[in-house]
């Protein structure tokens, strides 16, 4: 098979031969792409490695119109996720194609339809992401990672309900044991603020925030002390299927050693901070 065409989405309807399902996630997906981001694709796969192999052949192939397809990407502490790194020659942009057992694609669907309920979160988002852009190594804070803490940020504002509520009547929906199921329920907010004073607000919140101690936990919007993730008999009932999780021998429990401890907001083992370095979260909270 040979690699036509100059876009990126040829690349995916490619991948798509291949038998396999790929999304853009991430920043170019939900709208919200700072100029000349990268972007992300991701193949949902169960066994990663004979699809990722087929499609690197792929790349390679095609190099006079992606160069450098290199492998890596894996996430300390869990199972590793291969992604392919490669530039797309004719727009210059980087691509970064993962093959992921995660859920990246069903929170990028939660922030789609959390940027339709109200217009003050896109800007918002952007006007973040702008500030961080501004500290050193800022592209190991992944656009999700701030997306989250946006989110998280608007639970607390009555802004947007969180993914438990979205959850309510409705029938399992299990991907790779974390149920990514919601309603795209109409939610309208008691909340009048400016873009301004959210921004404003945001800073004030997570600069007292005791992120050395705490886990934000945005499926239900509370914070816990990193004590009660601990110990599988004090951790809530709302996270009744991490506990199930955690009695399996194969498990790898949500990773409560990093700086910033934030759990996705489907895949309940999964810390999405436990890629920052130290030194960038230090300048992340140092700048708050
Ligand atoms: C779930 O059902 C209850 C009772 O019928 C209702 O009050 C609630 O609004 C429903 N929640 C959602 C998210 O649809
Ligand atoms: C907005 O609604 C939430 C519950 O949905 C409530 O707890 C909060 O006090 C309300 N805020 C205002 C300003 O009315
Ligand atoms: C876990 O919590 C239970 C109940 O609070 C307590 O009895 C037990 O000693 C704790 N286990 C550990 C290892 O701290």
């Amino acid at each position: 098979m040979k690699l036509k065409g100059t876009s990126v989405a040829v690349l995916a309807l490619v991948l798509v031969c291949l038998d396999v399902e790929v999304f853009p996630i991430g920043s170019l997906f939900t709208r919200l792409a700072l100029k000349n981001c990268d972007v992300d694709l991701v193949v949902n796969v169960n066994d990663d490695s004979e699809v990722s192999e087929r499609a690197r052949v792929l790349l390679l192939r095609s190099r006079a119109r992606y160069r450098r397809v290199a492998r890596g990407g894996s996430r300390a502490g869990a199972r590793p996720t291969l992604v392919l790194h490669f530039t797309h020659i004719a727009s210059g942009r980087k691509c970064d194609l993962s093959f992921s057992s995660q859920t990246s694609v069903e929170n990028s669907l939660l922030l789609t339809y959390y940027l339709k309920l109200d217009e003050r979160i896109k800007p918002l988002i952007s006007l973040v992401k702008v500030w961080i852009n501004h500290l050193d190594n800022s592209k190991h804070f992944r656009s999700h990672i701030l997306c989250l803490l946006v989110i998280f940020y608007l639970e607390q504002k009555h802004i947007v309900p969180p993914p438990i509520v979205l959850q309510e009547n409705l029938s399992d929906n299990y991907r790779n044991g974390w149920d990514t199921n919601f309603n795209m329920i109409p939610f309208k907010s008691n909340n009048t603020e400016s873009l301004y004073q959210l921004l404003g607000g945001f800073f004030k919140y997570y600069s007292i925030f005791n992120f050395r101690d705490n886990v934000l936990a945005v499926r239900n919007g509370k914070t816990y002390h990193r004590s009660v993730f601990r110990n599988i008999s004090t951790i809530p009932e709302e996270f009744s299927d991490y506990k199930d999780y955690l009695k399996r021998p194969d498990s790898t429990p949500l990773n409560l050693d990093k700086d910033l401890c934030i759990q996705d907001a489907f895949g309940q083992n999964y810390n999405i901070a436990d890629t920052v370095p130290s030194d960038l979260a230090a300048d992340f909270l140092s700048h708050l």
